[in-house]
């Protein structure tokens, strides 16, 4: 079932309820701030549960497919932790190797063959609208881990929530996101939620990694302001979140323009000294060289904090998507 059309189950009480009830999440698009709102509330109290007692029964009997065609370790396993944590079970496909996959199964077939035995499906896929298809296809919630170049809605939801924990507001923010803009998904999630709250945005690239144009149009015609540039010293004194990306080697055909650009922002110590006192250091990991080790210490450094915050935004959208919360 895509985005907003119908829901699987309607008539519920509540309408925030009742806006994730048996829904895909596809693309951060179907999101307002008030489904942020009611999102971030409820991890807040998965965040005070996991804390206290661990975990709930909340999800129990409930089954997860965890379906993964592209690598991956904080967004499958936090899946995987959410779920267990709300008292329900996982089947884990992993390795699409070993499973019919390898046979030359479609992915309709795969998703048909996954819904009778599952509540809900994770997908990851390396296809822009491989999670639509999916979607189209199931007769269950299914929920985007990320397909190809497009989108990575949960890791642009946990990035809001990450943002609000580590400032207390997104509104009135200057936000410069740097590194593979052209090909890091979790930025197009990210830059198409924050259209929602007024802010400032610094797109930091090298010329053949720019944000795409149509993403840079969306955030225009949202009425913000808007700068891109390709030197991290412009703007580095004056954001208050940065969101280092990879540069992202799957997406380059020439693994030789991959070579030239890898190394083109390196955060360093010294390069913290310029920043803001009180700011957010962000990055969806896994980083390979782009934020040195020895800024890890940096109390500004939220990348490791972000990635547990993973587990509790999952934890409020598995129990949203199967009507338990
Ligand atoms: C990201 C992804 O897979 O898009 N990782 C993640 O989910 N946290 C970022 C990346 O791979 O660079």
């Amino acid at each position: 079932m895509v985005g907003n059309s119908s829901p699987k189950k309607v008539g519920l009480a509540a309408d925030r309820l009742a806006s994730f009830y048996g829904r895909d999440i596809v693309s951060v698009d179907q999101f307002s701030r008030q489904d942020l709102g009611y999102i971030y509330g409820v991890a807040d109290e998965m965040r005070s549960l996991v804390k206290r007692v661990g975990a709930t029964d909340l999800l129990k009997g409930h089954v997860l497919a965890n379906l993964f065609y592209e690598p991956s370790t904080r967004t499958s396993s936090s899946f995987i932790a959410a779920m267990v944590r709300l008292g329900g079970s996982v089947i884990p496909i992993h390795g699409v190797q070993y499973s019919s996959v390898s046979k030359g199964e479609s992915l309709p077939d795969t998703i048909r063959t996954l819904q009778c035995y599952s509540d809900v499906i994770v997908l990851r896929h390396p296809e822009i609208g491989a999670s639509a298809v999916a979607a189209r296809y199931a007769n269950i919630p299914v929920i985007s881990a990320g397909d190809g170049t497009g989108e990575h809605p949960t890791q642009g939801l946990l990035d809001i929530y990450t943002i609000y924990s580590e400032l207390g507001t997104v509104d009135g923010l200057h936000v410069a996101m740097v590194g593979d803009l052209k090909n890091g998904r979790t930025v197009h999630s990210l830059a198409r939620l924050l259209k929602l709250y007024d802010t400032e945005m610094s797109f930091v690239a090298p010329d053949n990694l720019r944000l795409p144009q149509d993403i840079r149009d969306e955030m225009v015609a949202a009425g913000r302001t808007v700068h891109e540039t390709d030197r991290l010293q412009d703007v580095i004194d004056r954001a208050d979140v940065v969101y280092v990306t990879r540069v992202q080697r799957e997406r380059f055909q020439d693994l030789s323009e991959y070579e030239a650009v890898k190394d083109y922002y390196v955060i360093t110590p010294a390069l913290m000294q310029e920043a803001k006192p009180r700011m957010a250091l962000m990055h969806p990991l896994p980083r390979v060289g782009e934020i040195q080790y020895d800024v890890d210490d940096d109390p500004r450094a939220a990348y490791f904090r972000q990635m547990e915050n993973g587990m509790y935004v999952r934890m409020a959208l598995l129990a949203a998507v199967l009507g338990k919360v």
